[in-house]
């Protein structure tokens, strides 16, 4: 779907073939998933987190370089509670300015943690979080312009729990890490020293860049051990640019209970799943059976495979129809299990009434805006230094997103959204629930409310979570007062 023109431009610009990539040898696939450490701050337990250099095991024989918030990759699960105030020490021994963005977290512009809110090397910063939103999955992540995209390939992104104290039993499985598991999506490149090249170049920015192995809370394709009964998974798409289409290879049904912005009115019953970079999904997959599972997910359709795989090295595909492995589960019977099925419906699921829009406002994601040829929205690249949009606390608008050939994930600060249309297409708002990416492909429409402030100083951010789409400028800014 790519423009041809554009391709034959990016190819004039320079073709970048990788150097060696290491394919990840058998060994390294099938290990015990990883559980990420929970960071908790219910209850006025207050913390620190840390971005810090490190060493992972991640290939066999191999420490790779790594960046993490408080560990050597990624950062801890954080848990916040609804109606309390998260306190967080956040510093920084990198050598380079990083953030750490909240993402999803219904905040004001302040400690929205974008591109304005740079934390300097050796500098520190406290993160006050006022927490009014329903329970959700969210995640956090450095978002400092022009290298949110390096500082998340190397590990600065998180996830994070919104829970709610006083919202009524669901009836979900909630045993962190054992039936209640939290999947963090990555695909990365190695090179044969180990390490993770990160060089966008060509085609492999121009699409965004992404990597031939499959990482899962920073392991290759690990197992999960599960209970022989209801699994609840935490699912971030936690790429640069990735979109996986996900499926289990005995094509077996789940049920999505929860999107972005927190639990759907009802459980979906589906056999596959598309996830865009920076989208989160909750699923419960019933593995009461005993049967072992394999996760895989097709090809991403926002490559022209034939033009782009000597270019840029897929997942080695396990099926006829390109489908790659992503993670396998084994049930371990002797696991306490949860089997109360599924409720019919959650009662606490998230469907505000945003009332009437007053306004429309259009967003054309441009692949080449401005003198440098950049990216762009509304042929502007962003600028740190320009102001986009102004909007008003509590007015309802229709926002308008317009692409033309690749499909780009539109993400929204400091709010959730619904979804309208896509693709020209009606959206069941039982299907999407509240979110705050939305992958955008022709025309998409969301309705949108701002319910927090951020000022000029410090404004929210709006952006193609391509992360290298965004570094280029396809981003812009605005304030809500
Ligand atoms: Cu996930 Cu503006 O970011
Ligand atoms: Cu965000
Ligand atoms: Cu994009």
């Amino acid at each position: 779907m790519l423009d041809r023109r554009m391709f034959l431009k990016t190819s004039a610009a320079g073709l970048f073939l990788p150097a060696l990539i290491g394919r990840a040898s058998a060994a390294e696939r099938g290990a015990p998933l990883p559980i990420p450490d929970v960071m908790d701050l219910r209850g006025g337990s207050t913390d620190a987190l840390d971005a810090i250099t490190g060493k992972t095991r991640i290939l066999q024989g191999f420490d790779t370089s790594t960046i993490g918030y408080s560990q050597s990759y990624l950062g801890p699960v954080i848990r916040a509670n609804r109606g309390e105030t998260a306190r967080l020490t956040l510093g920084n021994r990198l050598d380079e300015n990083i953030s750490v963005h909240w993402h999803g977290l219904h905040i004001e512009g302040a400690q929205d943690g974008g591109p304005h809110s740079m934390i300097a090397s050796d500098a520190k910063m406290d993160a006050v979080l006022d927490i009014d939103q329903p329970e959700a999955t969210l995640w956090y992540h450095s978002h400092i312009h022009e290298r949110t995209a390096a500082q998340v390939w190397f590990g600065l992104a998180g996830m994070m729990i919104i829970d709610d104290p006083d919202a009524a039993d669901n009836g979900l499985p909630n045993n962190y890490g054992v039936d209640d598991i939290p999947l963090v999506v990555q695909d990365r490149n190695f090179e044969s020293d180990g390490n993770m090249p990160y060089t966008p170049r060509g085609v492999n920015e121009m699409l965004g860049y992404r990597g031939s192995e499959i990482l899962v809370n920073g392991a290759i394709q690990p197992e999960a051990s599960v209970p022989a009964g209801l699994v609840r998974l935490r699912v971030l798409n936690g790429s640069n640019a990735r979109i996986y289409y996900f499926h289990f290879e005995d094509g077996r049904n789940f049920h999505q209970i929860a999107s972005d912005g927190g639990l759907l009115q009802a459980p979906v019953s589906m056999n596959k799943l598309s996830l865009a970079p920076g989208e989160r999904v909750e699923i419960v997959v019933d593995f009461s059976d005993g049967k072992a599972a394999q996760l895989l997910s097709l090809q991403d359709e926002n490559l022209e495979m034939e033009m782009t795989s000597s270019m840029m090295p897929a997942p080695q595909a396990v099926a006829d129809d390109g489908a790659f492995e992503v993670m396998t589960f084994s049930v371990d019977m002797a696991k306490p299990a949860s089997i109360t099925p599924l409720p019919a419906v959650f009662a606490g699921a998230p469907d505000p009434d945003l009332g009437e829009p007053i306004r429309r406002r259009t967003f054309k994601l441009d692949m080449s805006a401005g003198p440098n040829h950049a990216m762009g929205i509304n042929g502007i690249p962003f600028d740190m230094s320009v102001l986009n949009e102004t909007a008003n606390l509590g007015e309802t608008e229709i926002w308008e997103i317009q692409v033309s050939g690749m499909a780009h994930p539109f993400h929204v600060h400091g709010t959730s959204f619904k979804v309208l249309t896509q693709n020209g297409q009606p959206v069941d708002y039982a299907t999407t629930g509240m979110k705050d990416v939305v992958l955008a492909t022709g025309k998409t429409e969301i309705l949108v409310r701002f319910d927090r402030k951020a000022d000029a100083d410090i404004p929210y951010m709006y952006h193609c979570h391509i992360l290298e789409h965004e570094d280029l400028g396809m981003m812009g800014q605005f304030t809500v007062t």
